[in-house]
């Protein structure tokens, strides 16, 4: 088959638009290197904007104690001590630049009465310390970021998907294979480094917040090309996503609802998160109704107040399995959720503060979140696991391979606080733009992609066309049955070992799966490349997930229900061996220094 292409040269090649590749973007063009910026779908659409309830930075605006040392204990603590220490220490000590830099590019945040950037409460996090704008912080950080990325000569490919990375003769990655989503034409893009941010994998599953987009793309092409990729059973399912009618079952309802005071019931009316405190942090939580409605009212006001928080900002991993264990015992709303309440408040109040909520259930569900409950539960969120990085750099274990955002690892550990993720994609974007900067420099002459693994890359996406047999769709419909049953919030050997055994069908599958029609226009085709990365992200969830035989954050063993000491210090790795298959290994976790263990000690006293 002889291979015809289009080829775009650049110093750097982002491969996905959200709010980390943006970021790394910009980074990489205001140093005066040529940058191109992939994205799978149009620029501005992608999932950073369902992060809806804000980005978590210790800017102390409201709750002037906050500083970076406990923004950084948080977010150790919510990731239950498996997170890679410089990572969260890097992005509690540089969220605040990040988000001040947003504002003067041009970023418009809900104020305080003082006119400084407001935060509010999420939950894990000790203090009010998300800045927001009502309930479209991530939406407004897409745009902020665009505008500022069209304005520093950003060269944008639009509905390209990238399926094979190019290396050259010394195993450096030098450029990427692809085709437009559009015409079907093959192209390349030769590129002295590259950085992946295609987000999560949320399309594995049947439940989730994640729009088509999330596939596991990034994951997949650095797995493919010798990366590792770290801790992948760790999966976050927000408690919150929709319930109600089937057709919109998964869309987010932000955690920002809770943080202004939303309540969870059950059927029967009781505030149930009361009884879901893990002992460690009840002390945290307010004890009385008495003591939230104080929370609650300071909230209001937006000032500081010493009134505990109210149950429901406990951890995101915690408030899932407390809804899921209520709906189990047969005290959940009529749809299999509980009821979010937060008529009780004032309605412009609402409005004004969680207006993509007010409309989304107005809209979708015809309920007037005003005056009635919601019905909410858990939605598959987010990847805590992903390509594991240097935390400095943000290079892959591939040289010239880089990788900031969720589709990465090591900021998380076992559970994302909510909140986190924004401030991530701007610091380690940023990170990762530095990191390629640098060794893009060090690379000598122009890139150029090599014919063979161009040729192998165009014959390997035009395959579905050449089989007849099952289509893809078939076969995507099982893969999150898989997920969803078997590998979703409660997790047993049992489940785990039979999702292993019908991936590995699955696989098959998925190796021989055909398509009709032209290369133009043809989702089906599309879909048949997206499940190539579906499956492999599915099975290094699943395997890891048998693997850890204990419950910390995100992973729940129905069978192993506590923490296991040893375990604590171990992170995973998978990757692809030499024989093609996945290998499984464990590794002991970076070693925090003495200075920084210094600050749970001293909290301890
Ligand atoms: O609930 C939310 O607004 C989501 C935020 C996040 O995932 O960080």
């Amino acid at each position: 088959m002889s291979v015809t292409y289009e080829t775009h040269t650049h110093d750097v090649l982002v491969i996905g638009a959200g709010g980390a590749g943006l970021r790394a973007a910009i980074e990489v063009s205001a140093q005066g290197l040529s940058v191109a910026l992939v994205c799978k779908s149009l620029l501005g659409k992608a999932h950073t904007v369902m992060a809806e309830g804000g980005a978590a930075a210790a800017l102390g605006n409201v709750d002037p104690a906050d500083g970076w040392q406990t923004h950084f204990k948080d977010t150790m603590k919510g990731g239950k001590f498996l997170n890679n220490w410089r990572m969260a220490e890097l992005h509690a000590k540089q969220a605040p630049e990040r988000i001040n830099e947003l504002e003067q590019w041009g970023a418009v945040f809900d104020r305080t009465k003082d006119g400084k950037i407001s935060q509010r409460a999420f939950g894990g996090h000790t203090y009010k310390r998300l800045a927001h704008v009502g309930d479209r912080t991530g939406l407004e950080m897409i745009r902020t970021l665009q505008d500022k990325g069209v304005h520093s000569g950003i060269d944008v490919y639009m509905e390209c998907t990238i399926s094979q990375l190019l290396k050259d003769g010394d195993g450096r990655v030098n450029g990427a294979f692809g085709y437009w989503r559009e015409s079907g034409r093959f192209v390349t893009f030769n590129a002295k480094a590259v950085i992946l941010a295609t987000g999560g994998t949320g399309k594995a599953w049947k439940v989730t917040s994640n729009s088509w987009e999330y596939t596991g793309d990034g994951q997949t092409l650095a797995y493919e090309a010798g990366a590792d990729l770290l801790d992948m059973e760790f999966i976050q399912f927000h408690p919150t996503g929709m319930v109600w009618p089937p057709g919109v079952r998964g869309i987010l309802v932000t955690e920002g609802v809770r943080g202004e005071g939303g309540i969870l019931r059950n059927k029967d009316g009781k505030r149930f998160m009361f009884d879901y405190l893990p002992p460690e942090t009840k002390h945290t939580f307010a004890e009385t109704e008495e003591e939230c409605d104080r929370w609650v009212k300071a909230t209001l006001a937006n000032e500081h107040t010493d009134a505990r928080r109210p149950p429901e900002l406990s951890t995101r991993d915690n408030v899932s399995k407390a809804i899921y264990y209520e709906v189990q015992a047969g005290r959940g709303s009529p749809h299999g959720g509980v009821f979010l309440d937060i008529s009780y408040q004032d309605a412009d109040r609402i409005k004004r503060k969680l207006p993509s909520m007010y409309h989304q259930f107005k809209e979708l569900a015809d309920v007037d979140i005003t005056k009635q409950p919601m019905e909410v539960g858990p939605t598959m969120h987010y990847t805590m696991g992903g390509i594991q990085v240097n935390p400095e750099s943000q290079m892959t274990a591939v040289p010239g391979l880089f990788a900031a955002g969720e589709c990465a690892a090591g900021l998380h550990g076992a559970n994302r606080l909510g909140g986190n993720s924004l401030s991530d994609l701007v610091v380690f974007g940023r990170l990762a733009g530095l990191g390629a900067i640098e060794f893009a420099k060090s690379v000598e002459g122009t890139p150029k992609a090599d014919e063979a693994q161009v040729k192998a890359a165009a014959e390997a996406l035009m395959a579905p066309f050449e089989r007849t047999g099952e289509g893809p769709y078939e076969v995507h419909r099982d893969l999150q049955e898989v997920m969803q049953h078997k590998v979703g919030i409660m997790r047993t050997e049992e489940d785990l070992t039979k999702a292993l055994a019908e991936l590995d069908a699955i696989e098959k599958r998925v190796a021989n799966v055909s398509v009709e029609g032209s290369i133009q226009f043809n989702p089906g085709w599309h879909l048949a490349q997206d499940l190539k990365s579906m499956i492999v992200v599915s099975k290094a969830v699943a395997k890891c997930a048998l693997e850890r035989r204990e419950s910390r954050g995100g992973h729940t063993r129905v069978d192993f229900p506590e923490y296991d000491e040893q375990l604590s210090n171990l992170n995973a790795l998978v990757n692809k061996g030499a024989d093609g298959k996945m290998q499984y290994r464990t590794e002991p976790k970076p070693i925090m220094p003495d200075e920084l263990k210094k600050l749970f000690e001293e909290e301890k006293k």
